[in-house]
């Protein structure tokens, strides 16, 4: 994405929201059918992919990597795939943008082919961690022959010839590292298992089964998983239709809990329960949301979601929730501010690695706007006001939420937010500002 200007972009005080729309394609699934698409063979068809910048970032690399990929109408695109373990050489660097989980999907399924491939991305991209994800990857027989200092991109990564399929036990609840293992695990003969200590999204599983592969989960321990990939399937193509995305939903949902008046419908979000954390949290604080015309889409349970102004109150949110609503604690956070009492947000070491550091980010959104804010160890402690005062200016970082939860607040602050960059809200969320603008946002 070009850097170069910044797009500044300010929310104001809304009156009531009303409406029903409906948010774009959910960027895990969506990332993942052109990653597994390529490694299928045929042609997968995907319908309500999300057109933000990390998919089209990633069906870029998808392409670059030997699959063929098409575009064929809004949301719907078709991947010829080159089978596991048959990715092409690219010629050269691939370029991740904002991506992170484009790029770490990507290095675990390159980890299974005997290819180099260098892996690259933008500025917020090349300060994430990418440690974690190589180290069990080199167990496995791939080589990282060229790192940036402290872990970071570029990596110049040469995929193994004979790959060992290995048990591994997670040390970060993530689903980025456990799907990089499996996708290595495909082209290994034998059983590769990822063990976590906290059970994350399990896209990755539920995909690679509809498309084949056998993979059997089993529970460990009070909250984790222990996931066994059988190698060397033949992954065949498969339709793919993507939800709508929840960590998208839930920018709008928020809005219309906290402008007063508010109501309405986000159709289609799905509910998978490794997602909807933070459902699960505002209902605790007393938002008024409701699941209509609950029904399965795509092998996810999906619902219109029907919000409606509602008095929050602050409540405690539990560190082994984290992973189901990873991705959502800023807007939480936001929420929280006009909550009565306090929130305390547990256990969110992970989001120092996000787009941003999101745990410093959200706690700096919320100080210029007035609201008072602690960070104690990895958790988060936001005192609510009822109506906070905005008028700050929020740094975003590059980070995409950031930028969504600070316009959120805007919305509903007694003076103005302005955010300095909304440009990244187009990795996960294009037409973000056009869809609240429909449902009665202010932004200019
Ligand atoms: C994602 C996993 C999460 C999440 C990210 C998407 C995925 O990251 O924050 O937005 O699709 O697997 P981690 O695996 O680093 O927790």
């Amino acid at each position: 994405m070009d850097h170069a200007v910044l797009h500044s972009l300010t929310a104001r005080r809304s009156g009531a929201l009303s409406g029903r729309v409906r948010v774009p394609g959910d960027k895990s699934i969506s990332l993942r059918s052109l990653i597994f698409g390529a490694l299928a063979v045929g042609e997968t068809r995907i319908t309500g992919l999300l057109e933000g910048e990390d998919a089209l970032d990633t069906a870029r690399c998808v392409a670059a990597l030997g699959a063929r990929v098409e575009r064929t109408g809004a949301g719907a695109w078709r991947i010829q795939g080159v089978g596991v373990g048959g990715l092409a050489e690219p010629k050269g660097p691939l370029d991740f943008g904002n991506s992170g989980t484009g790029c770490r999907l990507m290095m675990g399924a390159v980890a299974g082919c005997p290819i180099v491939a260098t892996f690259d991305g933008d500025a917020s991209l090349r300060k994430r961690p990418m440690r974690r994800i190589l180290d069990p990857l080199e167990r496995m027989g791939a080589r990282t022959l060229e790192i940036a200092e402290g872990g970071r991109l570029p990596v110049r990564l040469k995929g193994a010839t004979d790959p060992i399929p290995i048990e591994y036990e997670a040390p970060v609840p993530s689903a980025q590292l456990k799907s990089a293992v499996l996708l290595a695990g495909l082209a290994a003969p034998g059983a590769t298992t990822v063990i976590e200590k906290e059970a994350t999204r399990d896209h990755t599983e539920k995909l690679l089964k509809h498309f084949g592969a056998t993979i059997q989960t089993a529970p460990h321990g009070r909250h984790g998983r222990r996931i066994t990939l059988t190698g060397q399937p033949e992954l065949v193509a498969a339709p793919v239709a993507v939800p709508a995305d929840p960590s998208s939903a839930a920018f709008p949902l928020a809005a219309a809990l906290i402008v007063p008046g508010s109501e309405i419908v986000l159709d289609g979000v799905m509910l998978n329960p490794l997602r909807a954390g933070l459902f699960t949290t505002l209902r605790e604080m007393g938002a008024s949301i409701e699941m209509l015309e609950r029904r399965n889409e795509g092998g996810e349970d999906v619902a219109d979601l029907r919000a409606r102004a509602s008095a929050l109150r602050g409540v405690d949110v539990p560190a082994e929730r984290a992973p189901t609503m990873i991705d959502e604690y800023p807007i939480l956070a936001v929420a929280a501010a006009f909550a009565e009492g306090t929130t305390r947000m547990r256990g969110l070491k992970e989001l120092r690695v996000k787009e941003s550091d999101r745990l410093a980010a959200t706690a700096d959104l919320l100080r210029v706007n007035g609201v008072a804010v602690e960070i104690e160890g990895d958790d988060l402690i936001v005192h609510g006001c009822g109506r906070p005062p905005g008028g700050g200016r929020v740094v975003t970082h590059m980070d995409h939420r950031i930028a969504m939860s600070a316009l959120v607040l805007g919305a509903a602050s007694d003076q103005p937010v302005q955010v300095d960059d909304a440009a990244f809200i187009a990795t996960s969320f294009p037409g973000f500002v056009e869809l609240m603008r429909g449902l009665g946002a202010e932004l200019s």
